[in-house]
């Protein structure tokens, strides 16, 4: 019921319930993760969870604040909130915090010059606004870059922005499902998948600096390029481009043409086992199919979802003995060597 006198270690950085070991959540908290999309951040606050971190995003004139969800007075969720003046009200007491979470007013006081403790601050992130998201580090810098997306971040090419859903599934579950081919004849008959299981060729996972690359061709089993070429089916060449933790680029290349979409998926690790999915498209038309792109990926991701989030183990598991592999497996050992060698991740009495 009470917190003790002495409670500096309740205040340690992990969050109440963490979900993931200690020593996986601070090397995590130390990347940049997608928390909202920018065009859902207008005129009031909205909620987000990274790492079983609440937060609370909100628009002023200086830009986006992202920062814990927590008022510094009594505690309450501040994004139940609204905004007034380019501050965020509490919903409690009034209290008002401006863009860089400072406090600007206390209703019940009425010296308008009172002094206000420095104290009484929202606890912000770093946060920054790109390819229409907004990205957010737990610590004060970032170790790891921002995906650099060829396409996506060609201003002259419209994009198309596939509603956030969330999974009950860790978010490396997620990335491997999204890097993985061979499950495509079997899980998406109903979308891309064709139904005719060709083996998957041997092929190369190249170490980038970013991550991890790989390049895989498919027969598709239905057309759904707008490059002029007619058919039913369409052969094509997938380039993946993974840069860690989450983030994936897909470039897919019907064969016959220059014609080639842009696909991009980066997935916030709401706890150990939700994630919420930011998904974005264009193509070299400069003008894609909105709603067709938004239609084939949301029924895309219904196939894939139920799979992902019947995983078990529900964690990814880095010790490569745990589950068994086959050549088609060949990003998926890479990208479990990557965390485990680059990052430290899965070492669960490390902090
Ligand atoms: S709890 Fe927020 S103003 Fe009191
Ligand atoms: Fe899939």
């Amino acid at each position: 019921m009470f917190l003790p006198t002495d409670h500096s270690k309740a205040r340690d950085e992990l969050p109440r319930g963490c979900t993931f070991t200690p020593g996986d959540w601070h090397v995590l908290a130390s990347f940049w993760h997608p928390v909202a999309f920018v065009h859902d951040i207008a005129d009031k606050p909205v909620r987000a969870r990274l790492l079983d971190v609440d937060l609370v995003i909100y628009r002023t004139a200086a830009g986006i604040t992202v920062a814990r969800d927590l008022c510094p007075h009594r505690g309450t969720r501040i994004s139940a909130g609204w905004i007034a003046d380019n501050q965020i009200v509490c919903p409690m007491h009034g209290l008002h915090f401006g863009a860089d979470g400072a406090c600007s007013k206390i209703p019940s006081i009425a010296n308008p010059g009172a002094r206000i403790p420095p104290r009484l601050k929202l606890q912000t992130y770093t946060s920054i606004e790109r390819y229409g998201i907004v990205w957010t580090c737990l610590k004060n810098t970032p170790v790891w870059q921002l995906p650099e997306w060829e396409g996506i971040s060609n201003p002259d090419f419209r994009k198309v922005y596939v509603p956030s859903g969330t999974w009950y599934a860790a978010a490396s579950r997620h990335v491997e499902n999204f890097n993985d081919v061979a499950h495509f004849p079997w899980v998406h008959t109903k979308s891309f998948g064709g139904s005719t299981a060709e083996p998957i060729p041997p092929y190369d996972v190249e170490q980038t600096d970013y991550g991890l690359s790989f390049e895989l061709p498919y027969h598709e089993g239905f057309n759904r390029f707008d490059d002029g070429i007619e058919g039913d089916e369409r052969d094509v060449v997938y380039t993946y481009e993974l840069t860690y933790p989450f983030s994936t680029l897909i470039k897919i290349a019907p064969q016959g043409s220059d014609y080639v979409v842009y696909f991009a998926d980066t997935v916030c690790p709401v706890s150990a086992r939700e994630t919420r999915i930011f998904q974005l498209m264009t193509d070299t038309t400069g003008e894609p199919d909105g709603e067709y792109w938004i239609k084939d990926s949301l029924l895309i991701n219904d196939e894939d979802k139920p799979m992902v989030e019947e995983q078990h183990p529900e964690e990814l598991p880095l010790d490569l003995t745990e589950e068994i592999h086959v050549p088609s497996d060949r990003m998926s050992l890479e990208y479990r060597r990557g965390l485990v060698r680059r990052f430290g991740l899965g070492a669960p009495f490390a902090s």
